[in-house]
């Protein structure tokens, strides 16, 4: 109810409401008193005088005295409502209830009784929670809450969204329950500048993306990515030597044919002129550290788990 955009439409939705109610009371008082004048040579039948089909005459009887009193109580309890709960504008109303506050209330329920669960789990490492199935229940649904909308609801991402599951062997840092929890509480951004200038024309762009390609194997164009391989000295310093990446500053390995933002020459070409920063914003305002702590051993579980993530640094390069 503080939302008003100014200071008028609060006394304008508040005038609204009274006075419907004020009108209404008026029609009823009115009603109550009017009587109806017989017309000019009738006699005084109590009828409005409307006669239809020669014989059927409209009789003018007061209102039925519960109705009347049905349509008092009704005002009354609009004006109540109105006192005790917000209707009047940015008026708070006497019980100070909003839909805010019973949400918020709803929470801290939620929490309370959840502590001694999250106790439970806080106790745990993350990779031994990755295989306790009451916390991948309630990890799973943070994530279809927090993750889903970027990462997919089956964790396998989109053009730009990392697939987080086992099916993607290429992750951005390195694999495991410290990165999770460390990305999800931070969010993280990756950084690559625009490199078109310090390679040279398109020509020569076209054939390091070919050159790019060839790493892994991809299908490319040979000539083109023969007459590429010197620029890619430029790259060198975040993709490594050989092009298997550097975890430390997030530049991807481009010899595993996995491709975050799209794949073919000119999803490179594209990446390597206009450079690519890509953000994932910190999720620590929305979860908890308890909550994080559950939703990383979800997506550890999904990634393949502890064995893997511990197995990993020897099997990358
Ligand atoms: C607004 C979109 C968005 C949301 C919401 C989001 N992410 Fe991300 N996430 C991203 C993007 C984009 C990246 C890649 C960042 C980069 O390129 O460095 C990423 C990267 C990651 C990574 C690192 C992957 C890698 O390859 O190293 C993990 C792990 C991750 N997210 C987990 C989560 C979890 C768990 C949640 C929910 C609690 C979440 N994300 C919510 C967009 C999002
Ligand atoms: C300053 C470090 C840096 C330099 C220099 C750099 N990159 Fe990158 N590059 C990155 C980072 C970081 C990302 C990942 C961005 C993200 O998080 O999405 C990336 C992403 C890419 C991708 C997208 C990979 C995918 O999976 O879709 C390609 C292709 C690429 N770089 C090629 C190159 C080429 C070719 C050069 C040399 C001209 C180059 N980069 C120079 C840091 C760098």
């Amino acid at each position: 109810m503080s939302d008003f955009i100014n200071g008028f439409w609060p006394w304008y939705v508040a005038a609204i409401s009274l006075v419907s109610i004020l009108a209404c009371a008026l029609l009823l008082w009115i009603a109550g008193k009017a009587t109806v004048n017989a017309h000019p040579g009738q006699a005084h039948d109590n009828t409005t005088g409307h006669v239809w089909d020669q014989d059927l005459r409209e009789l003018n009887n007061p209102l039925p005295r519960w109705w009347m009193w049905l349509f008092i109580l009704t005002v009354i309890f609009a004006l109540g409502y109105l006192a005790i709960f917000p209707g009047l504008g940015s008026y708070q109303g006497l019980s100070k209830w909003s839909t805010q506050g019973e949400h918020q209330s709803d929470v801290e329920r939620m929490r309370t009784e959840l502590a001694p669960l999250y106790a439970e789990f806080s106790a745990k490492s993350v990779d031994a929670l990755a295989s306790d199935p009451r916390a991948l229940a309630i990890g799973e649904r943070q994530f279809m809450n927090t993750c889903a909308q970027c990462h997919g609801s089956d964790a396998r991402g989109s053009k730009s969204y990392p697939n987080l599951t086992n099916g993607n062997a290429a992750w951005l840092g390195q694999r495991g329950a410290d990165h999770i929890v460390q990305t999800v509480t931070n969010g993280r951004t990756g950084v690559m500048p625009p490199m078109g200038v310090a390679v040279g024309n398109d020509a020569a762009i076209a054939e390091l993306a070919n050159y790019v390609l060839s790493l892994s194997g991809s299908p490319h164009n040979e000539i083109k990515a023969f007459g590429g391989k010197k620029y890619f000295s430029a790259c060198a310093a975040c993709h490594g030597v050989d092009g298997k990446g550097n975890k430390a500053l997030g530049a991807p390995n481009l010899t595993d044919d996995y491709w975050l933002h799209g794949w073919g020459e000119a999803a490179i070409v594209n990446v390597i002129k206009n450079g690519k920063t890509n953000v994932m914003p910190a999720q620590a305002p929305k979860l908890t550290a308890d909550q994080i702590h559950v939703v990383a051993a979800y997506v550890l579980s999904l990634s393949g788990g502890a064995t893997v993530a511990a197995a990993q640094p020897a099997a990358s390069k």
